[in-house]
């Protein structure tokens, strides 16, 4: 399959889509900041089973990097990203550019409040803001009917259910659920950044997450027990954990017993990479 139209302004954009939409098609839409692995490939690959249309964004969005992270490094793979995109049959790869996004006059950003705070909203400062700011200006250009985010960025899946639902956005959200490696490690385009020893040590944030499970499993349902467990795992392997918390799997609110549907979440720095990985529970 390689009828992968590459799009590179918001203009054409829109008006493939309004054609689209004029013929009565269904569009479902996975954006990405590209260096496409299995775990976008299985975005796009349910995307394909649920709409007539499929539309990948590629863009690596500068509004939610802060100043000391990898911006200028974040990997990137265009030709490879086609290939794997045509692959499973994606009708279009929108891949714009810093300066058709935001244009020098820029002054428009969106604030979803208390679900972007703490965890990695606490952490990276305006992240989610410019998160927020670029899902929404994607959905204005796209106009896609549903839209597939991953379970792996679960604040950020909560982020974009909240604005979509306060700002009336007429686009279906589609979380997936987190795709990892066979042992364990959620896949991350960030991955590339580990050397095979800080790969294995990277590992434990999976193994600290299902120690948790285990203990969920035995009955626990103490936040602070539940958490302790991650904790002791977690830091045998990474050099800084970030946080492990456990927080209301909807609102992503703090909960001090698990007596509702809850998911634990973790970020931790090997090296100078700072992974995330989450497990629901209950
Ligand atoms: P990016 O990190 O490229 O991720 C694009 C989408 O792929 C996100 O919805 C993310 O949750 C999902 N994803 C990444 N790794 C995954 C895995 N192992 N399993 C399942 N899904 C996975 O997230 C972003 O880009 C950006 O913030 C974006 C939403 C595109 C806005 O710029």
């Amino acid at each position: 399959m390689s009828n992968l139209q590459v799009i590179s302004t918001p203009a054409a954009m829109r008006a493939w889509s309004e054609a689209a939409r004029a013929r009565g098609e269904h569009i479902a839409f996975v954006p990405t900041m590209g260096a496409l692995h299995a775990g976008h490939v299985a975005l796009l690959s349910d995307a394909r089973k649920r709409g007539d249309r499929v539309v990948l964004s590629i863009f690596v969005n500068p509004t939610q990097f802060g100043p000391s992270e990898d911006l200028a490094r974040y990997p990137r793979d265009l030709a490879g990203d086609l290939a794997k995109a045509s692959s499973v049959g994606t009708d279009v790869a929108f891949v714009p550019e810093v300066k058709d996004m935001y244009d020098p006059g820029y002054q428009t950003f969106i604030d979803v409040r208390d679900v972007s705070q703490g965890l990695c909203g606490g952490r990276r400062a305006g992240h989610f803001t410019g998160v927020a700011t670029v899902v929404c200006k994607l959905f204005n250009i796209v106009r896609p009917h549903a839209a597939i985010f991953g379970e792996k960025d679960f604040q950020q899946l909560a982020v974009i259910r909240r604005m979509v639902a306060d700002l009336n956005l007429p686009v279906e959200i589609i979380g997936h659920p987190i795709v990892r490696e066979a042992d364990g490690l959620a896949m991350s385009s960030r991955n590339v950044y580990l050397s095979p020893a800080d790969r294995t040590r990277a590992l434990a944030i999976h193994q600290g997450l299902a120690a948790a499970g285990e203990r969920f499993a035995a009955g626990e349902r103490r936040t602070v027990a539940l958490v302790e467990a991650a904790l002791a795992k977690v830091k045998a392997g990474v050099d800084r954990v970030d946080y492990i918390e456990l927080r209301d799997a909807d609102s992503l609110r703090p909960i001090e017993r698990l007596d509702r549907p809850a998911v634990m979440l973790a970020a931790a720095f090997v090296g100078a990479t700072r992974l995330i990985d989450n497990l629901r529970l209950g």
